[in-house]
């Protein structure tokens, strides 16, 4: 199925320099990028955006990470990118996830993960358009 998804590379990805090694990654592996944004979030709009996690203990913290520095936010298309991109990415724990997943090749801690993929078991649609409000889905 031709969908679409999100991926962050997160504030700890923009200051070790993995902006371009992970572009290139997702274009080897065969995703469309349909579209690119630098910014960097406001803690208000981190919270939003993770609302999801609210309450848990490592919400503040998250949020906080989040808004500490520029991310880039990456629109993806592909057949069946959702679930592709999540592999790619790893588990949470960069410690725990599988050999030549981006995260285990680069992320430093369960927080300080480098990179976020929307989760089909969430809701990718209202990720997209957090970011990408004018992208018909
Ligand atoms: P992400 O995939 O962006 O989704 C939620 C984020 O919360 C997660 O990656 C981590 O950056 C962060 N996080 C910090 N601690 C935890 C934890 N114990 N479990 C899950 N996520 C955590």
């Amino acid at each position: 199925m031709l969908e679409k998804t999100l991926l962050i590379i997160k504030p700890d990805g923009v200051k070790k320099k993995l902006i371009g090694k992970i572009i290139s990654r997702i274009e080897k592996e065969g995703f469309n990028i349909l579209n690119i944004k630098f910014l960097k979030l406001s803690i208000e709009e981190a919270k939003e955006f993770y609302k999801i996690h609210e309450g848990k203990d490592f919400y503040s913290s998250l949020c906080e990470f989040m808004a500490s520095g520029p991310i880039v936010v990456i629109l993806l298309e592909g057949e069946n990118c959702q679930r592709r991109l999540r592999e790619l990415v790893g588990a949470t724990d960069p410690t725990k996830a599988a050999k030549g997943t981006i995260r285990k090749e680069f992320g430093s801690s369960i927080q300080e993960n480098v990179v976020h993929a929307a989760n089909p078991e969430e809701n990718v649609e209202r990720e997209i358009k957090f970011f990408f409000p004018e992208i018909v889905i």
